[in-house]
């Protein structure tokens, strides 16, 4: 369980990278959701114990992360992967997990080896852990990037946009990696693609500019653009109203379809449509913006 009250994050130079940010989270997969620059990575970092927060609390499953005692308790929890990890490109699999693992001060030459193993075995990267990481794919690079945040068996994993940059079929592999490591630990999931959040995440936050926007399940988030959702078609040549936020546009033979979010007017006859989560979290941000 983290507990986080009344969080700032000011960097040098003035720049206020959270604000009051209060979030209680409790087991299984949390999202982070966020557009680029929203403070995901702070939050994260200052969750880690890497980073210190300009004001507010935090407790990692009871300790307080303000104390350098409750910080080494809370670290002994903790695998942590960022959002850019630095691999060792001569360094094969099972020789970059074993320097991590020496780092993470996990000394006993067994309980390496068996860890090592165990983390390979989880990402499914076994067979390929003696090739160098510089003939790794960007996927399998990930993954090791995973193992070695497994190394330790941390209670909480904290993973920095994982699936960016992956393709389709990497990025599903992924998210079914985490989901199921999720079972039995708490992971902390940061991305701005909306659809990793929908398929693993039960409950979830929205940042904005440092601020907690929204908070609960996908369920609720989708919620929010109940109404709001239309399929309308134009002629050719014509726009949708201004006060529109286009979702996606369909060019047709002598028409276009566009998906809308908001009020349009009667003479598009626009057919209300069912919202998807994406609707949820862009109707979330424009009627935050305005
Ligand atoms: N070391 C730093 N010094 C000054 N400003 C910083 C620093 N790190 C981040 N920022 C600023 O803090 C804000 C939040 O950045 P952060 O990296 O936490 O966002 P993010 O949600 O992780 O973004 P992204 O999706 O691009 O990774 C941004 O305005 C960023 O420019
Ligand atoms: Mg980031």
């Amino acid at each position: 369980m983290i507990e986080i009250q009344n969080l700032d994050k000011t960097y040098k130079g003035n720049v206020q990278a959270l604000r009051d940010v209060n979030l209680t989270i409790g087991t299984n997969m949390f999202g982070l959701l966020g557009a680029n620059g929203a403070g995901k990575t702070t939050l994260m970092r200052i969750i880690a114990g890497l980073l210190r927060p300009t004001h507010g609390h935090i407790q990692v499953f009871g300790h307080d992360l303000s104390t350098a005692k409750g910080k080494q308790a809370a670290k002994a929890f903790l695998g942590y992967l960022p959002q850019e990890l630095g691999l060792y490109p001569a360094l094969t699999a099972r020789e970059f997990l074993d320097y991590v693992a020496i780092l993470k001060a996990i000394t006993n030459r067994e309980m390496r080896r068996h860890q090592i193993e165990s983390a390979l075995e989880k990402v499914r990267l076994t067979d390929v852990a003696d090739r160098r990481l510089k003939t790794y794919s960007g996927g399998m690079r990930r993954r090791v990037g995973i193992a070695q945040a497994l190394l330790g068996d941390p209670k909480l994993l904290i993973v920095d946009e994982p699936t960016a940059g992956l393709d389709p079929e990497e990025r599903v592999r992924l998210r079914n990696l985490l989901s199921d490591m999720a079972q039995t630990r708490t992971i902390i999931l940061s991305t701005h693609i909306v659809e990793d959040i929908s398929q693993s995440c039960n409950d979830l936050a929205v940042l904005d500019e440092g601020r907690v926007l929204f908070r609960g399940s996908p369920k609720d988030l989708i919620t929010q653009a109940r109404g709001q959702v239309w399929h309308i078609t134009v002629a050719n040549g014509e726009r949708p109203d201004n006060g529109l936020l286009t979702v996606s546009t369909l060019q047709l033979q002598d028409s276009v379809q566009y998906r809308v979010l908001g009020q349009p007017n009667s003479r598009y006859n626009p057919i209300p449509t069912e919202p998807s989560l994406e609707d949820g979290y862009l109707w979330l941000m424009h009627s935050a913006r305005v």
